[in-house]
This record gives structure tokens, sequence and C-alpha cells, in this order.
């Protein structure tokens, strides 16, 4: 997939690199940024056309409605090289159509599609060197909308900013990953914001998720907010279960993000020949198979996660181990996106985006 750029983006370089400061063999996620982003502001009813400039701070008046009814969406993207040092990028579209999704939910003004591609393929052109290769590690790409024009009315604001900033990133997740099931705290409700990728959806989750984290777990999974009977998604993926040899999903909803590498997951389970059920998944269900044998694996999927592979679940102060095994379908699914990611393999699905 090619497109022609079409829009007349302005550049400004940063007068000196900041790249030698940063040891590409020992990257944390997220930690370091690229030189540049890109900036498009809106304002009197439009976007503006997109600039490049050296990533820097920003100043916002005290009263941005950002700061005070957290009007802000983003996305999570990754830019890899290949052998021969192409830039690639997986899906790119369906971040820009999520972005206007979940912009929509947030009364935040859509962003024209061209504006992202040609502003994300300008930038990725000149921060070509920040993209790592070592195994694991990729471009994070953050590109995100937030409001930046002011007063105290709870009303949407009139003006907005849209940023692609860059950091060249390790893993998400070091070590074994353990999840606690939730039962007390929801991440959302129908009819509310859990399909949006907006921030304070992220904020609410801190909370219990630290509650976790001091028990020793990752990461949270969320039950259904009605009867905490039902596992939906965890903090920052999508997760499956392969009971015997079917892997198991629960349906997106309003309630749940539709990951790009969770319906990518699932097309390639499905060309692998596995059997793939689309399906409620109960919280007993998930113990009953633990208790007798049947729960191979539980792993989540995600751009930053990429597929984590769970060790242990908790649930009522009770850890339910993942047995270790042969030929897991996480092991196998991570080999076949992230060679299609990378340009190691074929890519019959036409995912792949060459910048
Ligand atoms: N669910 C949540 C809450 C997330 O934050 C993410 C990460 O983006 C995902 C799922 C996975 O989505 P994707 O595969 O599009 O990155
Ligand atoms: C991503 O996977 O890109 C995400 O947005 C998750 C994020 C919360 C780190």
């Amino acid at each position: 997939m090619k497109t022609d750029t079409v829009t007349q983006i302005h550049i400004t370089k940063a007068a000196k690199s900041k790249i030698k400061d940063v040891d590409f063999n020992n990257l944390n996620f997220g930690q370091e940024f690229s030189d540049h982003m890109l900036v498009c502001d809106y304002k009197d009813g439009q976007w503006e056309t997109p600039k490049i400039v050296p990533y820097q701070p920003i100043t916002l008046e005290p009263s941005a409605k950002i700061f005070h009814y957290g009007q802000s969406v983003f996305e999570g993207m990754k830019a890899y090289k290949d052998a021969n040092d192409n830039v690639l990028l997986f899906r790119p579209m369906d971040n820009c159509k999520r972005l206007n999704i979940s912009s929509k939910r947030l009364a935040i003004p859509e962003l024209p599609e061209v504006y992202f591609m040609d502003g994300l393929t300008e930038l990725l052109k000149l921060e070509k060197d920040w993209i790592p290769t070592s195994e694991g590690s990729a471009l994070y790409i953050r590109p995100f909308i937030f409001a930046s024009g002011q007063g105290f009315h709870a009303s949407p604001a009139n003006a907005y900013k849209f940023i692609i900033a860059c950091a060249p990133s390790g893993p998400y997740f070091s070590g074994k990953v353990k999840v606690l099931i939730e039962e007390t705290y929801s991440r959302s409700a129908n009819g509310g914001v859990g399909f949006a990728k907006a921030g304070g959806n992220y904020a609410g989750q801190f909370y219990p998720t630290q509650l976790a984290k001091d028990k020793g777990y990752h990461q949270v999974i969320w039950t259904d907010d009605n009867t905490h009977e039902y596992i939906e998604e965890a903090g920052a993926m999508n997760v499956f279960a392969r009971i015997n040899d079917t892997l198991l999903t629960v349906p997106v909803s309003d309630r749940i993000l539709d990951g790009i590498t969770r319906k990518s997951v699932i097309e390639i389970a499905e060309t692998e020949g596995i059997d793939v059920e689309i399906r409620k998944i109960s919280v007993k269900e998930l113990i009953e198979a633990s208790q007798n044998g049947s729960l191979k694996e539980l792993f989540g999927a995600g751009t930053a996660a990429v597929i984590s592979p769970i060790a242990s679940f908790g649930y009522r102060d009770q850890d339910y181990d993942l047995p270790v095994i042969e030929n897991s379908y996480a092991s196998l699914l991570k080999k076949r996106i992230t060679d299609i990611q990378t340009n190691k393999a074929e890519d019959p699905f036409g995912w792949r985006f060459n910048v």
C-alpha cells in the first residue's frame, strides 16, 4: 500500500539531533523521544495544515479544556525497518479511522485522513534513523488530540491540537505477566466511552491497577460492569484464551476497544486453521478450565504489548497458573504477526504499509 503525499507540510528541523544520547540497546517503553513531532491545530472551525517542528514542550492556558474536562484521544502505532532499510507501518489507516471514531465520541472535530497519513509519512521519513531494529523494539508512535481551547464552561472546546510524537521503544512488559481479574471497579459501561481511546479511560484504570500492582500483578482484566462475571479486556490489551485447542476472545462492544492486533490475530489464527470462537467468556469457565487442565494459554494482544503470554491470573485471592506448553498459539501468532510487520514474511492480508 502506498499513498501519494498531497499535503505541503512545512518542516523546521532540530538544530541538533539527540540520537547519540539514546542507548538503542537498552530501550524502555516510551521514555525517550525522537527529534521532531508533527503538530496540527484546529481553529476557527477547521484543521490547519500540519507542520513538523523540533520535539518540544507546548504552552497552554490554565483554562485549556483538556485540564478540566479531559477532552483527549490518542492512538498507538509502531514503525519498523526491514533488512533493506524500508520503513514500515502496520494497518495505519485503521488507527486513523479509530482516532476519528474516538474523537466523535468525545465531541472532538474529526481530522482529515490525509493530514494523518501525510503527516505521519513525512514525520517518519525524517525520523527514520530513530527506528530501532533489535528484536522486540520499534519506534512507538503516539498520535493524540486534545482540547487546547480555553474556558471553564463545561462544553466542547473551540480549539484542538493534534500531535504525533515518536519514542524508540523496547518491550512493554519485562518478565512474566500476572493479571488480576477485577470485580469491584469497572473500566467502562454500556453507552460509555470504553470503545474510544480516550485519555480518561486510562486515568480511571490507574487506581484499581495500582491496587493490583500492590498485590504483585501487572494489569487488571476487566469484567463486565453489570455482573462482573464475564471478562472483557486488560488495561492495554485485548485478551485471548486457549481452551483445549480452541482460541477464544470476547466480542468487541461499546465497552471494549476494537484492537487492531486483536482483529489481526483472529484473521491469522483462522488462516492457520485454528478454531476461533468469538463469544462471552465467564470467569467461572476460565477457572474450571484452569482446574481441569483444558486452559492451555491466556495472552494479551495490543500494539505496545504485541502478544504477551499471561503466566497466571488471580481471582478472589487465589492465583491460577498457566501451564508451560510447547507449540503455543501465542508464540506462533506472535511470530506470524511480527514477521508481517517487519517484512520477514509475505503479507497476504495487505496490512503492511511502506512509508
Ligand atoms: N485495549 C486497550 C484498552 C488498549 O489500550 C489497547 C492498546 O492500544 C488495546 C486493547 C489493543 O489495541 P491495538 O491492538 O489496536 O493496539
Ligand atoms: C498501545 O498498545 O499502543 C496502547 O495504546 C497501550 C498504551 C496504553 C500503552
